[in-house]
Order: structure tokens, then C-alpha cells, then sequence
């Protein structure tokens, strides 16, 4: 369906045929647990999601890029020779993910020898599941591949961080960009942000499923709540570098931190620090859990996280902390927490697998009384990351 909307969209608009045409996709990501703790140098285990952005495109004889989302469904937009602006254009907002991407990818040293005609598509439900990050993804790939840049994978997640952080002043992670390249069938990801190893786990949860509610609630402070929680962090940070020498927040063991903690000045930047150390711990402690098939325990870790971010680090939203407490509520639920960035978004619950569709009635009929706001519960497994589609074209 998606590529045939896909083909149809091109041949109209850029030409008869899509002989020369090269097809590939980028997922969203969910993620389990670890949140907010990329920016310090923690771990993170997220997994990429069967979601995402699709993308058609051909390399062209001239310099002219043209672009079109079949999610905006207006003209195509027309670049008349090579571009290389990081700017964010105000009126053009679509737009500016692909062209930062294409810029960031050409200011990282590679070369864009021609002009492309590209066409996309997402089909991620809501914010707060990577759809920037995926649109990142999807055309850096389609850049690597159509002009031979050889952009190694840890390689690209920078560059696509980058965008982020360069074009859009948001002090991001690499959480997100490297769980959409790096994501695999059936396994979580357990990243190590300080050095970028990492391992798979397989993501066994026996008679439960992940399920994915978004909160539909996009808060417009989301961008600069995260930068002031960076901002906190590194306060918490330089004050304890004046007793300890440390690289980031997350060498610290809770019960060091325990012992420094006084040393952070500012109450507030103490209890955001006290968050990242113990999320760090969960983090890890989660990943022995799931190899030790102790499941009670690793939902434990999910649930305390949750907690966690609503308290000490004040990154949920009325909306949220109400659709995980109504979650918990359930009998058939064992977990949830709200995943991603945070202040709206997506939360996760861990839902007994032949009662998905109670779940989703009641909690999006209580949502809906509580809040006027219709949403919708997704069952959101572990997919593969980022790849070319060609096979699937033709
Ligand atoms: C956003 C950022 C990530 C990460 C999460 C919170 O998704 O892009 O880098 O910090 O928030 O865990």
C-alpha cells in the first residue's frame, strides 16, 4: 500500500517510470528504559520499531533537488542547485529535516555530486517516537547509497545527530538515530552512549506485549524543558568535578552519589543528577534481569523509571503520568512508563497479550472522558533498523 502510494506520487510528479529509482526506509524507536541519560554518557536500551519513513528517489543529471512528503501533500519542493544552508527555513517547516540532513551529510565532507528527486512517506503514530530521527535516517542512507559515500554506520548516527543539535539547538543524544540504524528483529539494544558499544538482547516477554499510547499531547515547551535538563545535569556535574574527576554523571554508582551528593549546590540540579545515576543503574540491572529470564524484576526496573521521571526529573505531563496510573490500574498490565524525550509523547505499558484489546478500550474510552482526547494503543515490537528496499520494489 505504502509503495504503491509512493510509486504512483512519483510518476506523477517526477516522471514516466521508476526504472532508476531506488527504494528505502528508516523505523521509529521505542524506548524500554534509560531515558534521559545519553547526554550522560549512560546506557540506553531502546529497539527500533516496524514503523517508519519510506522514501523513493533517483539521483538526477543536473543540480535541482526536488522534494515532496506525501505526509504534507503540497507542492513538491524545489531546490534549484545543490543546497548547503543549515538554517531552518520558518515557512517551509516539512522541509527542513531532509535539507539539514542533506547539509549536515555535505558539511561531514561527503560529496554530493548531482541533484535527486525523493519522495517520502511516515506512518509513526504521534511525536516521541523518533519521526525526526527516522527522517534523518531514511535520507542519509539514500545519500550513502545513490552516491557511493561509504558513511559508516556510528558515522551516520553523528551526522544525524548532528541535525539535531546544529540545526535545531536541541542538546540531543544519540539514543535516537543510533536505535533506527542499528535496530534489529526481536532484540532491544543495549547501548553504551559514553564509547558507542553495544550489545543485543533478545526481547523475550513471554505472554506479554509491549503496547504504545500516545498522549497526543504535544507540549511546546518540550524543546527547551531538555535543553534545561541538559543544562542541570552538567551544573550537578561541574560541582562534583570539583571532589571527584569524573567524565559524566553516569560513572557514579547510586551509592557514590550518595556520598558526593552534597556537593551539588543546587537542590534542583541534584535531584535531575540523583535521576540520571539511578536510571543508569535500573538500566543496566534491567539488561541482567531480561538475561536472567527474571522478569518480576525487570518490570521493577520499568515502573521505577517511570517514577523516577515523573518526580525527580519532571519530564512527564498531567496527560501522561494519567495514562500510566490508569494502566497500572489494570490487572492485566504489569508495567509502563512514558518513553522518549518526554513532556507528551508515548508511554509503554506491558500488557498481557490476549487482553490488548480490553486494554485499549478501556484506557482510550477513560482518556477520551478525562481529557477530550481520542488516542489510539499500538502493539509495537522489536523490528529491524534502517535499510534499502530495492528488493521490495520491483
Ligand atoms: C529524545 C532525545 C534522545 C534522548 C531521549 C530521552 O528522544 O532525542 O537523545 O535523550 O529524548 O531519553
Amino acid at each position: 500500500m505504502i509503495k504503491e502510494k509512493l510509486v504512483n506520487s512519483y510518476v506523477r510528479l517526477f516522471g514516466k517510470n521508476i526504472n532508476d529509482c531506488h527504494f528505502y526506509f528508516a523505523p521509529g524507536r521505542v524506548n524500554l528504559i534509560g531515558e534521559h541519560i545519553d547526554y550522560n554518557g549512560g546506557h540506553v536500551f531502546p529497539y527500533a520499531i516496524s514503523k517508519g519513513t519510506y522514501l523513493l528517489a533517483r539521483k538526477r543529471s543536473d543540480d535541482r533537488i526536488r522534494l515532496f512528503s506525501l505526509n504534507i501533500k503540497r507542492d513538491p519542493f524545489i531546490y534549484e542547485s545543490l543546497y548547503y544552508d543549515e538554517k531552518i527555513d520558518p515557512n517551509n517547516k516539512w522541509v527542513n529535516y531532509p535539507k539539514s540532513t542533506i547539509t549536515m551529510v555535505r558539511k561531514a565532507g561527503y560529496k554530493i555530486n548531482s541533484g535527486f528527486d525523493l519522495i517520502y512517506y511516515g506512518n509513526i503514530p504521534g511525536s516521541g517516537l523518533s519521526s525526526s530521527a527516522s527522517i534523518e535516517v531514511v535520507i542519509a542512507l539514500m545519500l550513502d547509497d545513490l552516491f557511493n559515500l561509504n558513511i559508516g554506520k556510528k558515522e551516520m548516527a553523528k551526522i544525524c545527530q548532528s541535525v539535531e543539535n546544529v540545526c535545531y539547538g536541541l542538546k540531543t543524544g544519540i539514543m535516537d538515530q543510533f536505535s533506527v540504524i542499528f535496530g534489529k528483529k526481536d532484540n532491544a539494544i543495549f547501548l553504551d552512549c559514553s564509547n558507542l558499544e553495544y550489545e543485543y538482547a533478545p526481547l523475550n516477554l513471554g505472554k506479554y506485549k509491549i503496547v504504545v499510547t500516545n498522549s497526543n499531547l504535544r507540549h511546546t515547551l518540550a524543546s527547551s524543558k531538555y535543553n534545561e535538563r541538559k543544562q542541570q545535569c552538567e551544573e550537578a556535574l561541574a560541582d562534583l568535578n570539583k571532589v571527584v574527576k569524573l567524565n559524566n554523571l553516569c560513572e557514579l554508582t547510586p551509592e557514590q552519589f550518595n556520598s558526593y551528593k552534597d556537593y551539588i549546590k543546587d537542590d534542583t540540579c541534584k535531584k535531575r543528577a540523583k535521576f540520571v545515576v539511578e536510571e543508569e543503574a535500573r538500566t543496566k540491572a534491567a539488561l541482567a534481569s531480561l538475561k536472567a529470564n527474571d522478569f518480576d524484576s525487570f518490570i521493577t526496573y520499568i515502573n521505577a523509571s517511570g517514577k523516577g521521571l515523573k518526580d525527580e526529573y519532571e519530564a512527564t505531563a498531567e496527560q501522561i503520568d494519567y495514562l500510566v496510573e490508569e494502566s497500572l490500574s489494570y490487572p492485566f498490565c504489569v508495567a509502563s512508563r512514558m518513553t522518549g524525550g518526554g513532556w507528551g509523547g508515548n508511554i509503554i505499558a506491558i500488557v498481557e497479550s490476549d487482553k490488548i484489546k480490553e486494554y485499549e478500550e478501556r484506557l482510550c474510552y477513560s482518556y477520551k472522558m478525562k481529557f477530550d482526547i481520542d488516542t489510539k494503543a499500538n502493539v509495537l515490537s522489536c523490528a529491524d533498523g534502517a535499510r534499502k528496499l530495492d528488493n521490495d520494489l520491483f
